[in-house]
């Protein structure tokens, strides 16, 4: 029993020595344990005699608590550390400025969509959709061009497993209108389509928006009306020079191009014509009663136009900086 002070000794040296709560428990095994220094000593009382077990067990248990209390304290100041180099680690610097959020802002392409939709829902025309992934049907054979036309050829198609296509216009959402809806019509409808190329002005997708209008009366007067009305408001210039040049569609007859007089030149924003006869026909609408306008623009072009911008794989690419412009 003479080692009590001995133990302790080494047991609060132990304790000074350790640098994290792992090994602190582990000194505290070893002095306290089950089969630990101060524990076995307390097993040993049993063979004292009786008048020498009580003060000695006074003195076991004062080296004890003396024990305790040291490694409670070293805990705490282990903890107390431990919090300090936390806060110290993830210490934020609240004088700092915030760096705030910005505003999103909606695609130049989209832009220029609702700003179209708005200058044809003035002159009474609605808004139609379909699907992008076609049939052979809406894409080529309702519109005048059965399967051996070699019209096709000018459309680099997509096609998917199946014989349906990715449309390759939006000119089979007018087919599809008037099937479900008969005439009168007079309807716009943007959407994606695809086609086989890409460089600085074709993408392998890109937009389009067809019209049309069919109803009794409606003739090639009305379809230069509204487009010139429609190209001089959207470029805001009442004196621009719009040229409808004689062309071939197959779903239109006749057709033309629509080209603008820019700074350099004419320019070609699109295409249109009167609706064929036989695209009537195919749709059950009597083309001896009814004639109407199409026409198909390119949006990613009229958006190009209007703000400026020479690559059209820039509308793709997502790049903020550039988005941003828009904002
Ligand atoms: N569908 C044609 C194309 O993609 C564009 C077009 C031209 C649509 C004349 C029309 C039209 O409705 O009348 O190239």
């Amino acid at each position: 029993m003479t080692n009590v002070d001995a133990i302790l000794a080494s047991g609060l040296t132990a304790l000074d020595a350790v640098t994290d709560l792992v090994e602190l428990e582990q000194v505290k095994a070893r002095f306290l344990g089950k089969s630990g220094e101060l524990t076995g000593l307390l097993k040993q009382l049993g063979t004292l005699a009786p008048e020498e077990r009580k003060s000695t067990g006074a003195i076991i248990n004062q080296a004890k608590q003396a024990f305790e209390a040291s490694h409670n304290a070293r805990r705490d100041a282990i903890n107390a550390q431990k919090l300090e180099q936390q806060l110290a680690a993830e210490a934020l610097d609240v004088t700092l400025p915030g760096r705030g959020t910005s505003a999103g802002g909606l695609h130049p392409v989209t832009l220029t969509l609702e700003r179209i939709s708005a200058l044809f829902a003035s002159m009474g025309f609605a808004v139609a959709d379909g699907p992008e992934i076609e049939d052979d049907f809406h894409n080529f054979q309702a519109l005048n061009m059965p399967a051996d036309h070699p019209a096709r050829a000018m459309q680099d198609t997509f096609y998917v497993e199946g014989g349906d296509v990715l449309r390759t216009h939006t000119s089979p959402i007018q087919v599809r209108h008037m099937l479900t809806h008969g005439a009168p019509v007079k309807i716009i409808a943007p959407g994606r389509v695809y086609r086989v190329d890409s460089d600085a002005t074709h993408s392998p997708m890109f937009h389009q928006m067809e019209g049309l209008w069919v109803e009794e009366g409606v003739s090639l007067a009305d379809l230069k009306g509204v487009m010139t009305d429609f190209l001089r408001r959207f470029f805001e210039r009442d004196d621009l020079q719009v040229r409808f040049r004689p062309s071939f569609f197959p779903f239109t007859e006749p057709s033309a191009e629509i080209d603008v007089l820019g700074d350099r030149g004419w320019l070609e924003v699109g295409g249109c014509g009167m609706v064929h006869p036989n695209v009537l026909q195919n749709v059950n609408i009597d083309p001896e009663r009814y004639t109407g306008f199409a026409f198909g623009i390119g949006l990613d072009r009229f958006a190009m136009l209007r703000y400026g911008v020479n690559d059209l794989r820039l509308f793709f690419e997502n790049d903020l900086n550039f988005l941003k412009q828009f904002n």
